[in-house]
């Protein structure tokens, strides 16, 4: 992170949800790596607020042993300091008493450390209340900037499908300016998902060749080798459209195929996202099946050890028709991209955890040397956004020795060797840029809308048509084969960077 911007003012942040998983995993790790290297204001407190009733003390005690176990950063001298600044407050969401007393447990903590009225309210809640929460603030005036800013944060996913992300909305914008809301969506806050702006935009290499005249297919994975662990309740009312790809695959699609934006300030940068997502051809109802697969992984056996299917997980229902594969073609209608089909896969319990955006370039007009060992004939370049960050470029050798055999070769850059510097994580970009109030890497209410518009004939066709398959697959494969014939071209097939499990699981080819 750029020290020399390092300037915050003074607030207090907010976290509703302050019992749960992502708070202690994500939030106050994030918030505690950002004090120590001094990017947090001089006076700065958090309050953490939820159903449960804990004191100071024991949200503090709970917290420091998350910033241990969650560890962000290496350095732990500065832990005792910091959560001396934690604060905590129970509340009933719904009951208007509790923010009143919420009110005045941030004026007491406002006079006493002299902080002013800057505050951040971050909604790491179940989905059902991010419409009561801001509501219930403004009610006791928590949403007036006349004392300083409110920001309010929220967790995907907005909404469940188009028309309840247009309720929501309004209901927010009844009290809150779209200024002050901030959309997170972590894949913005991932370091080499910036890095695609920076690569296409700094590079007069890249972009020549970035459209339908060179480009073959541009194809966009992201796999998971986990299942759904403790989540099933919430995944099985979401599914990996809404979970994934509504949200984090279409940003990525924004960033890999938007025009270059005039400057680098957040609504320039937005724009160019929101035209992507205009431009998108819009799915007919009949052609569903065609260009959108959906799988469920079943039982099966990963390294020896059996490894349960979706409907067995806990939460899960037993009949569910959830999937946890997702396999997408679609087409983005305008001048750059005409006729240029992209694929979107992602997947729980698929081989290996690897995202990347791959740019499938066209092969040769004539191929001179046909051979048999130069089965892929297209050059690739792969934007490899975790883990292993890095960009690799693929192409074509001479294979050395008599005649001209060609061998597929590999230029592979990892973001690792650039500088021993670390990475921060993506929650640790999103917070430090919500307290900057820079909005460049959240989402604008329009996107998220034109997200789901995109996809609702899919989400209906899910829900309502019977006929529709939902593919089985066993966990730890690649899904369901039939996403493989969603590629148009026959010699052309998904990247498959690991074809089988490896002794770690990690990833297993670059
Ligand atoms: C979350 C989804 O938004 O992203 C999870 O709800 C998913 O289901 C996760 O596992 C993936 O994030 P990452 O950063 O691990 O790729």
């Amino acid at each position: 992170m750029n020290l020399s911007m390092n300037h915050t003012e003074n607030h207090i942040y907010v976290i509703f949800g302050a019992s749960g998983d992502l708070t202690k995993r994500k939030l106050v790790p994030a918030l505690y790596s950002l004090f120590v290297q001094n990017l947090l204001p001089e006076k700065f407190a958090l309050l953490g607020t939820s159903r449960s009733s804990l004191t100071n003390v024991e949200f503090r005690q709970s917290m420091k042993e998350s910033i241990l176990e969650f560890k962000e950063i290496d350095d732990e001298t500065g832990i005792e300091e910091f959560i001396g600044k934690l604060y905590y407050t129970p509340i009933g969401f719904d009951e208007v008493a509790t923010y009143i007393a919420l009110r005045e447990q941030l004026n007491f903590i406002r006079q006493d450390l002299e902080i002013g009225g800057n505050t951040v309210f971050y909604l790491s809640t179940p989905p059902s209340l991010y419409g009561v929460i801001p509501q219930q603030l403004a009610a006791v005036g928590l949403n007036h900037q006349d004392d300083g800013w409110k920001r309010l944060i929220i967790e995907k996913p907005f909404g469940y499908d188009l028309e309840s992300a247009l309720q929501l909305k309004d209901q927010l914008l009844k009290d809150w300016a779209e200024e002050q809301i901030f959309r997170i969506d972590h894949y913005l806050g991932k370091e080499t998902v910036q890095n695609l702006l920076v690569t296409r935009f700094s590079n007069g290499m890249f972009e020549p060749l970035w459209n339908r005249n060179y480009v073959h297919h541009v194809e966009i994975t992201s796999a998971e080798s986990l299942g759904v662990e403790k989540r099933g309740g919430y995944y099985d009312s979401s599914g990996a459209l809404r979970d994934m790809v509504q949200n984090h695959l279409l940003q990525v699609t924004g960033l890999t195929a938007m025009e270059p934006p005039s400057s680098l300030e957040p609504a320039a940068i937005r724009n160019e996202i929101l035209k992507v997502f205009q431009s998108l051809r819009p799915i007919r109802r009949e052609d569903v099946s065609k260009v959108a697969i959906r799988g469920q992984y079943l039982t099966s056996t990963i390294k020896g050890k059996p490894v349960p299917g979706y409907r067995e997980e806990p939460g899960v229902s037993t009949g569910s028709l959830t999937e946890t594969f997702v396999a997408l073609k679609f087409y983005i209608d305008n001048w750059r991209w005409g006729g240029v089909p992209f694929y979107i896969r992602t997947g729980k319990r698929l081989p290996t955890r690897v995202t990347e955006v791959v740019i499938h370039f066209k092969p040769t007009p004539h191929f001179l040397f046909s051979n048999e060992k130069y089965l892929q004939p297209g050059n690739q370049l792969v934007i490899r956004i975790q883990p292993d960050e890095g960009i690799l470029l693929k192409f074509g050798m001479k294979t050395p020795g008599a005649g001209f055999e060609v061998q597929n070769v590999n230029m592979d850059f990892h973001y690792s060797g650039l500088s021993n510097q670390r990475i921060p994580s993506a929650y640790e970009r999103l917070i430090y840029d919500s307290i900057k109030g820079d909005a460049t890497l959240f989402a604008r209410t329009e996107e998220v809308l034109e997200a789901w518009k995109f996809l609702t004939p899919v989400i209906e066709a899910w829900k309502n048509d019977r006929k529709v398959p939902l593919f089985g697959y066993p966990a730890g494969t690649w899904g369901p084969d039939t996403a493989d014939d969603l590629i148009e071209d026959q010699e052309m097939t998904w990247r498959y960077p690991c074809k089988n499990l490896s002794d770690d699981g990690i990833y297993c080819e670059l």
